[in-house]
C-alpha cells in the first residue's frame, strides 16, 4: 500500500461499498414486509462480509500468510451481484455471466469479490450514461495455470489521455456535476493492488464512446 492515507482512504471506500446494500437491503424490509425475511438475511449476508473484509485487511497489514481457497468463479460473481444490492434490469442494463458454471480459480475470495464489485459498479455508472445499448459482460476462459476474465461493458467509454491515469489512486472523473455522482478514485487503485498481490495484473482497453473493458489475468 502506498502510504497510509491512502489505506485508510481505501478502506473507508470499500465501507462505503459494502454498507450501501446493507442499507438497501435493510429499508427494503421495512417498506416491503413480504420481502423482509429475505432482505434480512442479505443484509446480514453484508454484514458478514465487512467482517471478512476487515480480516482479509488486517491479514494485508500484517503480512500474514495467504490463505487460498477453491471456488467456482461463476458462483463468486453470482454472490457479487447480490452483494451490490442493485436490479440491473430495472435500470435496463443486461448483464451476461459468460463463465462456464465448472470453472474453479484457487483465490483469496473476499477480495477478488471486492474487485469485481469494484468493476460492475464502475460498468453500471459507465452504461447508465448511455441509453441505447446497456450491456455488461464477465467473460472467462482458462489456459493451463492462468484465466483470463474481462469485464466489458458498453458504456462512454475512456478517452486515451485517462486511460493511463485511471489505476492510479485519487484518479476520478466523478466530479458530482452529471448523474455518475461523487467518486473516489480508489475503486481501481484497489482492484490493481488486490489482483498483483494475487500474482496476477489487469489492464483496460477502451474508446472513447466505444465501452470499457478491463482484462484480468490470474494465475489459477
Ligand atoms: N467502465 C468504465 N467506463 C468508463 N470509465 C471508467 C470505467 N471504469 C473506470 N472508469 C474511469 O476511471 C476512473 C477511476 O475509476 P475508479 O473506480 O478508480 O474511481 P471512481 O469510480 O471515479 O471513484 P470510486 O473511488 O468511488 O470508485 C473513473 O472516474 C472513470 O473516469
Ligand atoms: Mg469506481
Amino acid at each position: 500500500m502506498a502510504s497510509v492515507g491512502t489505506l485508510t482512504a481505501m478502506i473507508a471506500h470499500e465501507f462505503n461499498n459494502i454498507l450501501t446494500p446493507i442499507i438497501n437491503y435493510a429499508q427494503m424490509a421495512q417498506t416491503n414486509p413480504t420481502f423482509a425475511p429475505k432482505a434480512i438475511t442479505r443484509a446480514a449476508d453484508g454484514g458478514l462480509r465487512a467482517s471478512e473484509i476487515c480480516a482479509a485487511i488486517l491479514g494485508l497489514t500484517h503480512n500474514a500468510p495467504v490463505e487460498l481457497e477453491r471456488v467456482s468463479l461463476r458462483t463468486l460473481l453470482e454472490e457479487t451481484l447480490v452483494a451490490m444490492a442493485r436490479d440491473f434490469s430495472k435500470d435496463r442494463i443486461e448483464l451476461i455471466l459468460d463463465i462456464h458454471s465448472d470453472m474453479e480459480i484457487h483465490t483469496r475470495k473476499v477480495e477478488l469479490q471486492q474487485v469485481f464489485l469494484n468493476l460492475l459498479i464502475n460498468a453500471r455508472t459507465a452504461v447508465l450514461e448511455t441509453n441505447t445499448l446497456r450491456r455488461i459482460v464477465v467473460h472467462a476462459f482458462e489456459e493451463p495455470g492462468m484465466v483470463t476474465i474481462t469485464v466489458s461493458d458498453t458504456g462512454m467509454g475512456i478517452t486515451p489521455g485517462n486511460l493511463t491515469q485511471i489505476f492510479d489512486p485519487f484518479f476520478t472523473t466523478k466530479d458530482g456535476q452529471e448523474d455518475q455522482g461523487q467518486g473516489h478514485g480508489l475503486g481501481l487503485a484497489l482492484c490493481k493492488e488486490i489482483i498483483e498481490s494475487l500474482g496476477g495484473d489487469i489492464s483496460a482497453q477502451s474508446e472513447r464512446n466505444e465501452g470499457a473493458a478491463f482484462i484480468i489475468h490470474l494465475p489459477c
